[in-house]
């Protein structure tokens, strides 16, 4: 049996990702391709205890360093755990976020440098990557007033962070997809969300069986 292709799907706060997983998923299914849809941080159990140690408590409870290792650490145990296997499998493997995040949100925003978080990556999980990464790009006011008229606030410790630290990591998605155009696309997010899994599908079509 082939190999499942594995896809991330990346973005800041609220552009739309999660209507737009499910959508993407539901499409390639009608494809006929089996499909496992999981998450970071998370996607395992081991992870999942981990995101919750991320997610929960007050935004000074990690320094930037402690966070970083927490997010490789539970990427490790996905990719072990989850990721591999179902590849193996022959299943299409769709992940609501992965490595980029880290590059974006602790590496570009949180000060540590994209190069000290793939270094992580390298150790934790040795350099596994997606084979297509997924980004969707809105501008960061758009993508701030949508993620607060879906959750009533301002989310999570890392989504409550200041407007200011969202928008360096829009600014390092968008830069790590210049610098990786083969395996990160750059997504319009905007339109209808048809629009939006037609554009996603697109972006795959050199993959598709
Ligand atoms: P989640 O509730 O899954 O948010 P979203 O709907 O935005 O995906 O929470 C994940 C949060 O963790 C989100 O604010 C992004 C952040 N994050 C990082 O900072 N680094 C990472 O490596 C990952 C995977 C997520």
């Amino acid at each position: 049996m082939a190999r499942g292709k594995f896809i991330s799907l990346e973005g800041g706060e609220g552009v739309g990702k999660s209507t737009q997983l499910a959508a993407l998923a539901g499409a390639l299914e009608g494809r006929g391709l089996a499909v496992l849809v999981t998450r970071e941080p998370g996607g395992s159990p081991g992870a999942e205890a981990i995101r919750a140690l991320l997610l929960e408590g007050d935004d000074t409870r990690w320094s930037p360093r402690a966070e970083a290792l927490l997010f490789a650490a539970a990427r490790a145990d996905h990719i072990d755990q989850t990721i591999r296997p179902a590849l193996d499998r022959g299943l299409w493997v769709l992940s609501d976020r992965f490595l980029d995040s880290s590059l974006a949100y602790q590496g570009e925003a949180g000060g540590l440098g994209i190069e000290a978080v793939r270094d992580l990556h390298r150790f934790g999980s040795l350099d596994f990557l997606p084979d297509r990464t997924l980004v969707l790009n809105l501008d960061e006011a758009e993508g701030a007033a949508r993620a607060r008229n879906r959750d009533g606030s301002s989310g999570d410790r890392i989504g409550s962070r200041p407007p200011s630290y969202h928008a360096a990591v829009d600014a390092g998605f968008r830069n790590m997809a210049k610098q990786d155009p083969e395996r990160i696309k750059l997504i319009d997010a905007s339109g209808s969300a048809a629009t939006v899994t037609a554009r996603l599908l697109y972006a795959l079509g050199d993959l598709l069986p």
